[in-house]
């Protein structure tokens, strides 16, 4: 058995080479083998991968030009399939949304807001920051969009809890040393005896004297890495007040905030495309054609057919060998269809997570200039949750700061509020933090409600589990494919949109190479 695998392994490591993954894929059809034994890497259809299998690209149409339905259709184009988007938004993208100067921004149950930006700021009103090893920064080499660093972790931020604020690296100096402090006195008075040996204990005693920069005994006694007041130069500068008791640090609540790119999603470095997020929906369009997608086109019906899908939206129709509905999954649930009750069900189970933000355009970059905040987040307990200081544009003169960037219960607060209260809000909270500059020098905002989105309604989705309903969906009804980043364990990244997409344009070749 395992030699005659070896072979047939062997024969397609050949054809691999000569005809591209694409042709190797077609002779593991011809093959027989399983899906499962194919390399797990994304091999992208190629026109050569027909020639073999003696099929020719089909027709797909695509619901919703977000990022899944722009990468589907990307992927499947290399291939000469004919895809045909149907949006129903003015603009392709989804949440890949920058807003400049010029535009206006709709919403449900509201009024519009126009756009007042100078020139060459813009607000990347959904996704913001890449981290390095999703697939994101792959598209981005490949379509030929520079990036820049994203500064997600900046010890000069500041970090608001509890009513207080204090710069970023005096909270986790403190909080460290303090850790490192306990940790090295159980270790002294002997309660890690039964755990670690005497030799252990002594390289834990070592490491915790740098992690807290402990001093004499393994005290905490404050710490240069807490800052200053002025920093050394000719002289040893002014170091910051001695910290405060234990008590104090703990009761401050910093935890959260000093935490929060731990994770392998929130990691530094991060990224970015130079010039807003919506580059990759304007290379991804480009690659795909302008003509491929139809803007304003809401879709009343889906109808799965035995060759192949009906598809029906307000003033049009078109039938198509096979499907890719790439909308959110409470957006789909509403659309008629005959692909049965269980992928109803299915659809029903995720639940719509609010979230939103706002983009504060200042004249002046008082928070580069005078707090020496160059790119990063501030933390707080508050209810705008985090303010974004822009990782581009250094130096120059006017600046989009994220005034809030806030989901579930805080963003429906302010998607309650109209734009201008959404505003005063943000910049009571705002100055708590920074002060009475933060009113100052203001020049324009625009503030988004993704719950309020027309055809969204959404920042993104939480499945209660990842129960069969999401597995479900991951395969095809018949001859319609479900996308998004909702299907994905990277919900709320571009990357999980992509990901999704990739997973259908492999199912949907296989099928189209392997059909009768
Ligand atoms: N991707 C979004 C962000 O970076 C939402 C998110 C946050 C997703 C944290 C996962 C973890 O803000």
């Amino acid at each position: 058995m395992e030699g005659a695998a070896l072979t047939r392994r062997g024969l397609l490591v050949g054809i691999g080479a000569v005809g591209g993954a694409g042709a190797m894929y077609a002779a593991m059809g011809a093959l027989g083998l399983a899906p499962s034994e194919q390399d797990k890497q994304f091999a992208a259809p190629r026109p050569g991968d027909f020639s073999l299998s003696g099929k020719g690209a089909a027709k797909v149409v695509i619901l919703g030009a977000g990022v899944a339905g722009l990468t589907a259709a990307y992927e499947l184009g290399k291939a000469g399939y004919d895809c045909t988007l149907l949006e129903a938004r003015e603009k392709a993208g989804g949440r890949n949304l920058t807003l400049r100067g010029g535009d206006r921004l709709a919403e449900l149950n509201g009024p519009a807001q126009d756009v007042r930006f100078g020139e060459g700021v813009y607000f990347n009103a959904g996704p913001g920051r890449i981290a390095p090893w999703m697939v994101t920064l792959d598209y981005c080499r490949e379509l030929g969009i520079p990036i820049e660093t994203f500064v997600n972790n900046n010890a000069a931020a500041y970090v608001n809890t509890n009513g207080r604020t204090v710069r970023a690296r005096t909270a986790r100096a403190d909080m460290y040393g303090y850790i490192a402090e306990l940790l090295a006195k159980a270790t002294n008075v002997g309660a890690l005896d039964r755990a670690i040996s005497k030799a252990d204990q002594e390289t834990l005693l070592e490491f915790l004297r740098r992690f807290g920069d402990l001093g004499p005994k393994h005290r905490y006694e404050g710490s240069e890495r807490r800052g200053f007041t002025k920093y050394p130069a000719i002289d040893t500068g002014t170091p910051l007040d001695a910290p405060g008791t234990l008590h104090q640090v703990l009761a401050a609540g910093t935890g959260r905030a000093i935490t929060n790119d731990f994770g392998y999603e929130q990691a530094t470095p991060m990224f970015q495309p130079v010039g807003g997020m919506d580059a990759i929906v304007t290379k991804l369009t480009e690659a795909v054609g302008r003509d491929r997608i139809r803007t304003g086109a809401k879709v009343t019906k889906i109808t799965n057919l035995a060759d192949g899908v009906e598809v029906a939206w307000e003033g049009g129709g078109l039938k198509a060998d096979y499907c890719i509905a790439a909308l959110p999954p409470h957006i789909l649930a509403k659309i008629p269809h005959n692909l049965g009750a269980q992928v109803t069900t299915a659809l029903g189970t995720p639940i719509p997570v609010a979230a939103g933000k706002i983009g504060l355009e200042y004249g002046r970059r008082w928070w580069e200039l005078e707090d020496r905040i160059y790119g990063g987040v501030t933390e707080t307990d508050l209810d705008i949750t985090h303010i974004w200081y822009p990782s581009h544009g250094y130096h120059s003169e006017r600046g989009v700061l994220v005034g809030y960037y806030n989901t579930e219960r805080n963003a429906e607060l302010y998607a309650a509020l109209a734009p201008e209260d959404r505003r005063r809000r943000a910049l009571t909270q705002g100055k708590k933090i920074h002060g009475d500059k933060y009113r100052q020098n203001l020049l324009s905002s625009v503030s988004i409600a993704w719950d309020r989105q027309p055809h969204i309604q959404g920042g993104w989705v939480r499945w209660p589990d990842f129960d069969s309903s999401f597995t479900f969906l991951q395969r095809p009804a018949g001859r319609v494919y479900f996308a998004g980043d909702w299907l994905t364990h990277l919900i709320a990244w571009q990357a999980g949109a992509m990901e999704s997409a990739r997973s259908v344009v492999t199912q949907l070749h296989q099928r189209v190479l392997q059909s009768a």
